[in-house]
Parts: structure tokens; sequence; C-alpha cells
């Protein structure tokens, strides 16, 4: 199957209508004594219960409607489906901003169709905030099309960025922020890459970049942010990653894309 027997429009209100309906449960039913359920990849890596319960709404649900489609979720979600179509979901992003009560998290749906995303729904649930994206038709936030400005030269752009959660990842990362930090107007962390990337796409930041994130953190944000204008790319030449996410509108994407390379920070600490 090929993205244009699909329609992706009918993804992306599925996406938008499912990543809601989760994004009410995270914030209705939040204990107010949270705990950390399990941990992941580190003892800072956490997950909730509230992520997992989120997962599984958005598994039924979509499920309900389009029962051949693959899945693949942060928390465990993973069906390889017959379709075509997958879903790449991350149920909280910012799951340590939702630990701490910090309203800055999001849950993320993208599908992608033979390994290209062509829909995403992120939906900050504390401000009612919904970006959408629909792969060669454009972004919205809250149903108004987004287009970047001309963004400001490096030394006076603002630059979100994020850390890993591996501890030898974070300490390559900080000497990489020492060297961003004195050539760029000022840096932001909010803690949720979803909502980083939107961030690019509606002007809050000109700027971001981050080391190791997985797909479900930048598969919806990262359309988001790629049809409202802004380059979202790799360094030397390969496609945004694990290795490095840039995203920034032309030119200053190429300005930061330069210092971030001479940087090396796209080298990997835990190889
Ligand atoms: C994390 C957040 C954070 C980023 C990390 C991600 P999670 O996702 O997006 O901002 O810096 O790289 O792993 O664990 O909250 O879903």
């Amino acid at each position: 199957m090929t993205a244009t027997e699909v329609d992706a429009a009918d993804l992306l209100a599925l996406a938008e209508q499912v990543a809601r309906e989760a994004g009410r449960l995270v914030v209705a039913d939040r204990p107010r004594d949270l705990q950390v359920a399990a941990t992941k990849t580190t003892a800072t890596d956490i997950v909730t219960e509230m992520d997992r319960r989120s997962e599984q709404l958005v598994v039924d649900r979509i499920s309900a409607a389009r029962p051949d489609d693959g899945f693949l979720g942060e928390e465990g979600a993973a069906r390889a489906g017959t379709s075509g179509v997958t879903w790449v979901v991350d149920p909280i992003d910012g799951t340590v901003n939702y630990l701490y009560g910090i309203p800055a998290y999001a849950v993320s749906i993208a599908a992608s169709v033979d390994g290209q995303v062509v829909a995403g729904a992120v939906v900050n649930p504390v401000h009612g905030e919904t970006w959408t994206a629909l792969r060669g038709e454009g972004a919205w936030l809250d149903g108004q099309r987004l287009r970047i400005s001309a963004p400001p030269p490096l030394h006076l752009a603002l630059v979100a960025t994020g850390f890993g959660y591996d501890a030898r990842r974070r300490a390559r990362q900080a000497d990489v922020l020492g060297q961003v930090l004195p050539r760029v107007r000022d840096v932001r962390r909010f803690g949720a890459a979803s909502l980083d990337l939107c961030a690019v796409a509606c002007g809050r930041v000109d700027a971001y970049y981050e080391q190791g994130l997985k797909p479900w953190d930048l598969a919806a944000g990262g359309l988001v942010a790629t049809e409202a204008g802004a380059t979202v790319t790799g360094l030397r030449g390969r496609v945004a990653g694990e290795d490095l996410v840039v995203a920034a509108g032309p030119p200053l994407v190429t300005e930061l894309v330069g210092l971030l390379e001479e940087l090396d920070a796209d080298s990997d600490p835990l190889a």
C-alpha cells in the first residue's frame, strides 16, 4: 500500500480525536499521589500507570476503527499490522513533567504509511492546545494554519533542547550545550520533545535540537514543524533521528547544523 491509497486526512482526524480523548484521561484521572510505576532505561526514565492507561486507550480506540493497522508505542505497544499503516504513539510525552504536575506534557500520535509519517496530532491537554499536520497539506494549531516567519541569525535565536536519561549522554549533552549557550540568545528546556517541535512550528522558539529522540518523540511533532515550514534534519546530510534532530527555519537551521557538526553533537557516548 502507498501513501496515496490511504486517506491521510482520515488518519489525521482519528489521530486528533484519540489524542484529545487520551489527553482528557491523563488530566482527569491523574492521581494526586501519582507514583512511578516502573523505570525503564535508567532510574530516572520512568513510566506511570497513566502512561500505560493512555497508551491502552489509544491502541483500543484506533484498533476499533482500523483493526489491521500496526503500532509502535513508547510503553510497549508493538504490532506489525497488515494495512501498511503504523501508528507511532507517545501516550504522555514529558512524563517527568507529568509526574511533578508541570503543565508541559502531551499526547502525541502519528500515522505512518510505509515508513513515512503522513499525519500527526500533538495535544497539550492542560493548555487545551492541539497541533495537527498533514504531509504536503500544512500544519495547524487549534485549526489555525501555521507558517514560521523568517528566523533571526543564530546569535539572536532562542533555542530549545532536551536531555536523555543516561548519565553519559547527559554529560556529553551538557558539554555541547556549554558551547551553544554563548552563541545564541538563550536556551529553553521545556521537557517534552513533541512540544518543543510544535514550539518551533508556532514561533515560541526559533530552533530546537536534541540527541537520542525515539520515533514516538519525533513523529508527530516533526511533521508539524516540517509542515509549518521548518527544516527538520540530522547532521552531515542524515535525516533527523536518534543521532540528532535539528529543527528551525532556513537559513538559521544551516547555521545551527554547522555549529552542532563542529561540536560533534551527534557523536554517541553510548556507542
Ligand atoms: C522525553 C521528553 C524529553 C526529552 C527526552 C524524551 P518522555 O520523553 O520528550 O523532553 O528530552 O529525550 O525521552 O520520556 O517524557 O516520553
